[in-house]
């Protein structure tokens, strides 16, 4: 399945400069939809059950949702701040331009959980980096961050301290 063709660049979004990479497209195609949750699940060590999937807000909780059900794990929200309603642990990550907060709820992590952590798009390494110490300070144990896109250039690879897998690269 060719997934190139169904990611949109968007020029000048979010700002003058910017290509965006849209994947729209591609969740609307039912076919390419299960294609990547099948691939991202395959992806995951064979050898380690997988209790909980972290999917980052917000469009890490489209397939995140959707590689859970297949790994049969959990699933688990880690948010921008503000959004989760009980008692969260909070971590600042620096953005381009000034910072944002991610939240994971306490309870969604117990010590010894093997975790798989998924976004969209994997490009300073930044949010996915905030994502792994929320479930490091839970006491979770990751076992690869996984991604359907990976901006290469921006070298986020290197922020991560897990195996990292991608469906495409740029
Ligand atoms: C985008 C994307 C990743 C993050 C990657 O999210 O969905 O979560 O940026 O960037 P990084 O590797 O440089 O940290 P965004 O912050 O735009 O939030 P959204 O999904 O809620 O729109």
């Amino acid at each position: 399945m060719n997934l190139e063709e169904l990611i949109r660049d968007v020029p000048d979004f979010p700002k003058a400069g910017i290509v965006f990479k849209d994947i729209t497209p591609l969740l609307a195609n039912s076919e390419a939809l299960v294609y990547c949750a099948d691939r991202l699940a395959q992806l995951c060590p064979i050898d380690v059950k997988i209790d909980k999937v972290i999917g980052i807000e917000a469009r890490g909780f489209i397939l995140g949702g959707m590689i859970a059900q297949r790994l049969g794990a959990g699933f688990i929200p880690v948010r921008k701040k503000g959004k989760l309603p009980s008692a969260v642990i909070s971590k600042s990550y620096g953005l381009e331009y000034g910072e944002d907060v991610l939240e994971i709820h306490k309870d969604a992590i117990k010590p010894g959980d093997t975790v798989l952590i998924h976004d969209d798009v994997l490009a300073t390494g930044g949010t996915a980096n905030a994502a792994c110490e929320l479930v490091e300070k839970l006491g979770g144990n990751i076992v690869q961050c996984n991604f359907i896109m990976e901006l290469g250039f921006l070298n986020g690879k290197k922020k991560l301290n897990y195996k990292v897998a991608s469906l495409l690269g740029y």
